[in-house]
């Protein structure tokens, strides 16, 4: 098992209203209340966020938004600042996900906008990286990954490097019921820790929280979190259920 401390971390995406929201973190906090071995996150719809922040106050449990914008304030309709994010309690934020990479025109630049905002307001940031289904057949994953990594980060100081997660998350396994092996995980973050080590160094790669995502659940988590890469995960839907979450959590203690 992997040296630094596990965060595991739910990404609700578009679900949860905000009363579904307050009482599903209530029961939460409930679930894994004492489980102190990994961080524990959940990364809400920004409408979300006031509720859960208010239940998991004082609790293991931070606040995490799923976007953000590169801007403190201006003319940018529909966005959230990373200094609203800060004042309203959230700790952690989701960048680059493949869902709005496809949807809504992410590019690796402007990930690495708002990465760098998000670090110098002090969020930390879960940047998401990953390959399509034709890429992984193409036999170009490490090229896409190495890529989306060295971009998002371009700019990022080795200090900064505390306060950035890199997510891996294949397109393909992501609401698919198809997980990546351990193996097939574990090579692409072991990756993705030796491009982080070209740039930083050693020190700064032995330390970064490396996660995986894809189709994880109560059943498979204890293996890929078995392995040295993988620091935690990215839960979409499994993040949904208490139980499913709860079980996930406990197989990072
Ligand atoms: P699923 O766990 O539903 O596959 O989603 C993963 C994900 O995209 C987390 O960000």
């Amino acid at each position: 098992m992997s040296k630094r401390r596990m965060v595991i971390a739910g990404n609700w995406k578009m679900n949860m209203t905000p009363s579904q929201a307050k009482n599903f973190a209530s029961e939460l906090y409930e679930a894994v209340k004492g489980k102190r071995g990994c961080d524990i996150v959940v990364c809400v719809p920004a409408i979300d966020i006031p509720a859960v922040v208010k239940v998991c106050a004082g609790t293991a449990i931070k606040v995490g938004a799923q976007n953000v914008h590169f801007k403190n304030s201006g003319a940018y309709t529909g966005e959230i600042s990373p200094e609203m994010l800060i004042d309203a309690g959230v700790k952690y934020v989701v960048i680059g996900h493949s869902e709005r990479r496809q949807y809504f025109g992410e590019t690796d630049e402007t990930v690495n906008l708002r990465t760098k905002a998000a670090v110098a307001a002090g969020l930390t940031a879960i940047v998401c990286v990953g390959e399509t289904l034709t890429e992984r057949e193409q036999g170009i994953t490490a090229e896409v990954v190495a890529k989306q990594v060295k971009l998002a980060l371009s700019g990022i100081s080795a200090d900064q490097m505390k306060k950035v997660i890199i997510a891996y998350e294949p397109v393909w396994a992501i609401g698919t019921g198809k997980t990546a092996t351990a193996e097939q995980a574990d090579e692409v973050c072991g990756l993705i820790r030796s491009v982080v080590a070209s740039l930083y160094g050693k020190v700064v790669s032995r330390s970064t929280v490396i996660q995986y995502g894809g189709s994880m659940n109560a059943g498979n988590a204890a293996e890929l979190l078995a392995m040295e890469n993988i620091d935690g995960g990215l839960i979409g839907g499994a993040s949904l259920k208490t139980d499913a979450f709860t079980a996930i959590v406990t197989a990072a203690q």
